[in-house]
């Protein structure tokens, strides 16, 4: 469809009075007709095509927030607020090629500020900071100075604090010539007890190729711990099975950090070999659940890093026959299979999500790194820039002959 086309539908859908999300300069197919006949690569179409924004309503305090869409030419759509950088819808084909949302999460803003989703606290899909994961006690020592931290997670500190990244407002701009969204918050000096003013920029970008990939950066002016991931829940049959407990999955890791019950690591690495952490080899993730205490909820500590994208973990799910893959530039991933879910929060297609319905491979450093000598330093220093990675890729397996 050209340009003026599209304008011209819209401006008559918006004249019969139907709610049309607003479309920047859209130069890509949007009808069946002109997929057959279009002659520009993927990768040039996909570029062409700017990104669509709606409204995704107010904040309690009354700030409009919006949705981004971003979509390829195979069929992947991501929707992502500037709401905590919230990825909210992720569809992706099957191996019929049938389209279904693989991930958790709500169609408006309110269903992220409702009482009980604040109460049960599972930041589906959103951005967490300034430090993803724990620290102990809500404290750490840097420089000779003590700070102290929201306590938010009995006595420790969790996902950033009581108003972590997950919960603001970011800037967004649109990326030029691909199918990008940069988002920029800038956290204040103090903010959750942290130290300096810090400048986040996280651009999520879909690829022609099936990627979500997550580009996080950021700068301060003062010495401060940092440790960004995204904390999307999958659940890649798309509402086709009762739970992710089926969901085949293999993590890159020979050990794991070894926790203590209010899951702060001790410190030690252990290795998985002989154990029901071992994921080496694809293993359902329902297997072995039943033998570890609370479910699966541990940073495990990728083999071979050295700082640039390594495969991290692959999924595979045998009913919808889609597969996720995922690298990082990160050490560490921690593998949460959705523990603390209890039925009590009802998110899009009225899906109760119960017990394990989605599960989390959150890319991060270590947990309590900042009180951990021993663990990869999380500690951003003025002057330098904070820069990590991860990419989501979905692909199927066993694909139906078209
Ligand atoms: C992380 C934590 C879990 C839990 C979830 C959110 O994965 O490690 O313990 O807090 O976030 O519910």
């Amino acid at each position: 469809m050209k340009k003026s086309n599209l304008r011209y539908t819209l401006l008559l859908l918006a004249g019969l009075g139907l709610a049309a999300p607003t479309l920047y300069s859209c130069n890509s197919k949007s009808t069946k007709t002109e997929e057959n006949t279009t002659s520009t690569s993927n990768e040039e179409t996909n570029a062409n095509m700017s990104i669509q924004k709606e409204s995704f309503g107010k904040t309690k305090d009354g700030t409009e927030v919006q949705l981004y869409t971003l979509r390829n030419e195979k069929g992947v759509e991501v929707k992502i607020t500037n709401y905590g950088g919230i990825v909210t819808s992720l569809i992706t084909p099957d191996k019929n090629n049938k389209p279904g949302d693989v991930v958790l999460g709500f169609d408006n803003v309110e269903g992220y500020q409702s009482d009980a989703y604040l109460k049960s606290g599972p930041y589906f899909g959103a951005l967490i900071g300034r430090y993803g994961n724990r620290i102990a006690k809500g404290q750490f020592t840097l420089d000779g100075k003590t700070y102290t931290l929201a306590k938010n997670n009995g006595a420790n500190h969790l996902h950033g604090g009581i108003k972590g990244f997950d919960k603001v407002v970011w800037q967004a701009e649109e990326v030029p010539g691909q199918q990008a969204l940069k988002l920029t918050y800038v956290s204040k000096d103090g903010e959750e007890g942290y130290p300096g003013t810090l400048t986040t920029h996280v651009t999520y970008t879909l690829t022609p190729d099936n990627e979500l990939r997550i580009d996080y950066e950021a700068t301060t002016d003062k010495a401060t711990p940092i440790n960004l991931t995204n904390h999307s829940y999958f659940n890649l049959a798309a509402g086709q099975a009762p739970d992710a407990l089926g969901h085949i999955l293999t993590i890159n890791a020979d050990r794991y950090t070894v926790v203590d019950a209010s899951l702060i690591p001790t410190g030690e690495l252990r290795p998985v070999k002989g154990t029901v952490m071992d994921f080496t080899q694809p293993t359902a993730i329902g297997a072995r659940i039943a033998q570890v205490e609370g479910g699966y909820d541990h940073n495990y500590a990728l083999s071979n890093t050295d700082g640039s994208l390594k495969q991290a973990a692959t999924v595979y799910e045998p009913t919808s026959g889609r597969v996720m893959e995922v690298s990082t530039t990160e050490p560490g991933i921690q593998f949460y299979s959705g523990n603390f879910l209890d039925g009590s929060l009802t998110g899009k297609n009225n899906t109760a999500y119960k017990k394990h319905y989605g599960f989390c491979l959150e890319t991060q450093h270590f947990p309590d790194s900042p009180n951990q000598p021993s663990f990869p330093s999380t500690i951003l220093k003025p002057g330098d820039t904070y820069k990590t990675s991860t990419i989501y890729k979905f692909s199927v397996k066993d694909q139906a002959a078209q």
